[in-house]
């Protein structure tokens, strides 16, 4: 159908006898037509401003005056006729057009999709969970406290006043703003300090009820520290069971009932290994040796313990003479690796899919 129209002077034959019509040639050829701008161009020729029936028309007062009147007639029909054909077909080239598009921004509904991976809890999450359980189901509260913690709840109050030599153990971040104490404010070294709050605001209810305090605080810690078993940032989860009468003993049946649990089995030791901690005395580290499975017969450290020094129970705002109990602050993230075998300690904040789906 592209067929080209012939050119011609005029169209039709003014001698009278009205030949091939133009109209013809126009709708042949704008039907053709794929663009709009093509189509535009073809209207031109025949009706445009030097169209082939625009000239025919001017052309209408050199003749004679009896044939005007019918030559107006067939131009004005074919004007009309190229008209309608060019409305038509730039409707469909329009609605060609507007396909395209639609088909360009289109999506295939039939891809296969990316898929939602099903999310899981951080094998750390999972141990903190655990021990929130296991220390619930033995009858310690749970309690939450600052990272950014004052000098003083950090270290002063837990018998580490500034310049002590022990405070080394501990290097810190520091924050660039003071606290309360004057003394700039830190990011804290160990959950420790939430011993003392826990047990300030409790004291009242312990000298009036008899209550014990009885909490664990497991929460993020902080040291300027960073290898394979020590990153900067890890958790640690306190424990403080203060009351009359609470003893040494009663650390080592809590401790080893939570091991058993925490580890389910029975089949591990515990041991004390006497070590140093200002704010406990006398102080121990708590070792514990698997009976049976891939780490049988090592002792592994897994807790700092001890009974409170007498210095921190008055910071408590308790009696020394009267109240006594243990302490001991535990690492999540070495009770995490023991469970499960893992050997470096940086994979936990790597967040390599590849390692934590394992546990997901
Ligand atoms: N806070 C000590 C540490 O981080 C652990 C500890 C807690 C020791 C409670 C004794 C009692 O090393």
């Amino acid at each position: 159908m592209n067929k080209p129209a012939p050119q011609r002077a005029s169209p039709i034959g003014f001698s009278g006898e009205t030949s091939q019509s133009a109209d013809i040639d126009a709708v042949f050829e704008l039907s053709a037509c794929n663009s709009l701008p093509q189509l535009d161009a073809a209207k031109a020729k025949y009706i445009g401003k030097n169209g082939i029936i625009t000239l025919a028309m001017k052309g209408l007062s050199e003749l004679a005056i009896e044939n005007r009147k019918t030559h107006g007639i067939e131009l004005n029909r074919q004007r009309d006729s190229v008209e309608k054909t060019y409305a038509a077909r730039r409707q469909v080239l329009e609605h060609i057009k507007q396909y395209d598009s639609l088909a360009a921004e289109a999506i295939d509904v039939t891809l296969p999709g990316r898929g939602r991976g099903q999310g899981g809890i951080h094998p750390v999450m999972k141990t903190w969970q655990r021990v929130e359980e296991i220390f619930a189901s033995i009858g310690f509260d749970v309690a939450d406290g600052p990272e950014i913690e004052a000098d003083w709840f950090n270290f002063t109050a837990l018998n580490n006043p500034p310049n002590h030599p022990a405070r080394s153990m501990q290097d810190t971040f520091y924050v660039d703003m003071n606290g309360t104490d004057g003394l700039p404010l830190l990011l804290r070294t160990h959950t420790s300090p939430m011993q003392v709050r826990y047990a300030r605001m409790h004291a009242a209810d312990v000298m009036a009820q008899g209550k014990p305090i009885k909490v664990i605080a497991p929460g993020r810690t902080y040291r300027v520290d960073s290898d394979a078993t020590h990153s900067p940032m890890f958790h640690q989860v306190e424990g403080l069971w203060i009351a009359e009468d609470i003893s040494f003993a009663d650390l080592k049946g809590v401790y080893t009932d939570f091991l058993r649990r925490f580890f389910e089995t029975n089949e591990l030791q515990v041991r004390f290994r006497p070590s140093y901690f200002p704010f406990t005395e006398p102080s121990a580290e708590i070792d514990m040796k698997f009976e049976s499975g891939p780490l049988k017969g090592k002792w592994l450290e897994i807790s700092g313990s001890g009974q409170v020094h007498p210095s921190v129970v008055k910071n408590f705002g308790l009696d020394p003479e009267k109240y006594i109990g243990f302490a001991f602050g535990s690492g999540l993230e070495r009770l995490t690796m023991l469970r499960y075998g893992i050997g470096d300690l940086r994979l936990f904040f790597e967040g390599d899919l590849r390692f934590l789906k394992q546990f997901a």
